[in-house]
């Protein structure tokens, strides 16, 4: 359709109106056709629609990845903004008090009821105010996508039990998993980089949490001293970010490579090894990641289950959502043990970044 291009240099962030939505980017080189009659915006829209800023491997494997059904909404959902939500802090308020501030201080938000004290800003207000006012500051709420709040959801932790979150920073779901467990029982929380576990020291402080001790230190190594001693592990694994693909944002995507992904892999297994190592039998594992590469997620379950054979069993999820999608049967060639399938697969979209998720039982 357009074959003649020249590139076009806009040197300052502008404002374009696609898919309805206005988005904020800088884009240093857009190619547009010089003897066509499409006007900068529309090809501008082709430009982001056409995925053509994507590196081209990382294109390839999302159409490969993406069942044909979601892709539109996938693929679009890269150059939309998602509406920001957050969830109170149950250790300092209640939804239904947070709710009242909010609307004696003119904040517009609507519960997300699906699941427990969540929010969905609406309205004019920005993020700017929001995290301005007092209430943020004092941590009666925390600012967290509503596809980050499911893996503490899926662990169910309870009041008094022991739990290991393995690679914690900065604390959206440790500080979770404290208000759900009412500051009870213990959380041990791990990071292995330094300014990230500051991240996380100012973030338990803020939500009042007081049942985490903060531990800086490679978590592949941490079953070590610590073997069978947890009853329930979260790991929610560094991960190559592909549901988090964001146009207006090119540090979600420009630094994604086939060779990350693989590494990324390697680690995952050294992680979940570390993970089942330090669950006491009986107890239960959550391993998440915000991407939709295979090799991060189904293959590293599958390992898990060939490296702890027949000692683990893969739960159906506790709650459901009809955005919820099984895992794959197989990627590349590659069939994964058929219990893989039972975790869940979420596709991004106009509410929700794309994650896996997966219960893993330790059996006794
Ligand atoms: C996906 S983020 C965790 C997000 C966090 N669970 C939350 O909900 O706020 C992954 C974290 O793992 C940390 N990490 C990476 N490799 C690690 C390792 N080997 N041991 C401990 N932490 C690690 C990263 O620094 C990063 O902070």
């Amino acid at each position: 359709m357009i074959d003649t291009f020249v590139p076009i240099k806009l040197l300052s962030r502008v404002d374009f109106p696609v898919f309805g939505r206005p988005i904020k980017a800088t884009i240093p080189d857009l190619f547009i056709d010089v003897d066509s009659r499409l006007t900068y915006a529309s090809c501008y829209s082709l430009f982001v629609k056409n995925l053509s800023w994507l590196p081209p491997d990382l294109r390839q494997r999302l159409k490969t990845i993406v069942p044909k059904v979601y892709q539109e909404s996938v693929f679009s959902s890269f150059s939309l903004e998602r509406p920001t939500t957050l969830r109170t802090n149950t250790l300092k308020t209640t939804t239904e008090d947070l709710q009242k501030t909010f609307k004696m201080g003119g904040i517009n938000v609507q519960r997300y009821r699906p699941l427990p004290d969540a929010y969905t800003l609406i309205g004019k207000t920005t993020i700017r105010q929001l995290t301005s006012l007092d209430i943020y500051q004092k941590g009666y709420f925390y600012v967290q996508s509503l596809s980050s709040m499911l893996p503490p959801l899926f662990l169910e932790p309870q009041p008094g039990q022991e739990i290991l979150d393995m690679t914690a920073s900065p604390g959206s779901k440790t500080t979770q998993m404290a208000a759900i467990m009412k500051d009870t029982g213990s959380i041990t929380a791990l990071e292995s980089n330094q300014v990230r576990v500051y991240k996380l020291l100012a973030n338990l402080k803020i939500q009042g949490v007081e049942n985490t001790k903060v531990v800086r230190t490679d978590a592949r190594f941490f079953w070590r001293d610590h073997r069978e001693k947890y009853d329930k592990v979260l790991l929610d694994a560094p991960c190559s970010g592909e549901g988090r693909i964001r146009f207006s944002d090119p540090s979600t995507y420009t630094h994604w490579s086939v060779k990350e992904v693989k590494r990324m892999h390697f680690l995952q297994r050294s992680l979940i090894f570390s993970a089942l190592n330090c669950l006491r039998p009986g107890g239960l594992l959550v391993y998440s990641t915000c991407t939709l590469a295979p090799e991060e997620n189904e293959a590293v379950i599958d390992f898990a289950l060939t490296k702890f054979a027949g000692r683990l069993e893969i739960e159906d999820p506790p709650l459901t959502l009809p955005n919820f999608c099984p895992a794959l049967r197989s990627f590349a060639g590659v069939e994964f043990n058929r219990s893989v399938q039972k975790a869940v697969r979420i596709y991004s979209d106009e509410k929700f970044e794309g994650f896996f998720i997966c219960r893993i039982r330790k059996l006794g």
